[in-house]
């Protein structure tokens, strides 16, 4: 399947698009990075019987360094562990369950053996760097590689937590390979992995929503950091000036 192929696969349901992706490109083996409850693995295996192997890797760990809202306790993690495995009991011939950090697991996985590979684990840029780099390598020449959480600013989750940085990453990511990056509804991206460097990256922009890959426009302050800002200067200038200094502070970040 080519890149075009790919995207005329656009659907508005990341569940659908995904099963038609799987099938329709044939794929037997794939990886699901970032697995938690099992939602996601369920319906892939109920409605993909093509795919002969599924892996699951997931450390099901609460982990000291991943500032993230699902990062939950251990004994929850546990719950979570078994609930994975129990919606995807019914296929236990056909999953491998890789419990650990990607960097700790991903080797158990041949090099040039996945059809498709899903990155949905850890969205900070630590994260979707080492999700990308490590998995590649496992992912045949003419297999896809795509994932979760292209999200159009990286205040995808409150103030408190780590910026998620899969978009612009990705895009770097694939033009770097030299391939197209496809972006989808719901946050979803997918790449085919060239058999050889051509040079041919472009963005397919399927939602016509996210504009050039530059990380400026997505570091937008969050609005409390700005109406701060605008506090703070507006104490140094004139009653007069403080919308002229609001205009120019918001097309600073635009
Ligand atoms: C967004 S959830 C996955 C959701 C799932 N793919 C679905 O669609 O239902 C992210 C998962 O990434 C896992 N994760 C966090 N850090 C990770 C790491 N370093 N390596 C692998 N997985 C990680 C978390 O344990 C969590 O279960």
């Amino acid at each position: 399947m080519n890149s075009d192929q790919l995207a005329a696969l656009s659907k508005s349901d990341r569940y659908a698009l995904w099963v038609d992706i799987i099938n329709q490109a044939g794929v037997e083996t794939m990886l699901e990075l970032g697995v938690y409850a099992g939602e996601f693995s369920e319906h892939i295996l109920r409605h993909c019987p093509g795919v002969k192997r599924y892996y699951m890797l997931d450390p099901w760990k609460h982990l000291d360094n991943w500032n993230k809202p699902l990062n939950v306790n251990q004994a929850e993690f546990d719950k979570v562990y078994a609930e994975a495995m129990r919606r995807t009991d019914f296929a236990a011939e056909r999953r491998v369950v890789l419990r650990g950090r990607t960097v700790e697991v991903i080797e158990q996985i041949p090099d040039g053996s996945l059809d498709l590979a899903y990155i949905d684990g850890d969205h900070t840029l630590k994260g979707i760097s080492i999700d990308m780099i490590r998995t590649y390598p496992k992912v045949k020449p003419g297999g896809i590689i795509g994932g979760d959480d292209y999200s159009p600013t990286i205040w995808h989750h409150p103030e408190r937590f780590e910026p998620t940085l899969v978009c612009p990453f990705a895009a770097y990511f694939a033009e770097s390979i030299g391939t197209p990056l496809v972006i989808f509804e719901q946050d979803q991206f997918a790449m085919v992995k060239p058999a050889a460097f051509e040079a041919d990256f472009r963005i397919i922009d399927t939602t016509s929503r996210y504009g050039a890959p530059v990380l400026k426009r997505q570091i937008r302050p969050p609005l409390r950091d700005r109406i701060m800002m605008i506090q703070h200067l507006g104490r140094r200038i004139h009653p007069a000036n403080v919308f002229r200094k609001i205009r120019k502070i918001t097309a600073q970040h635009s």
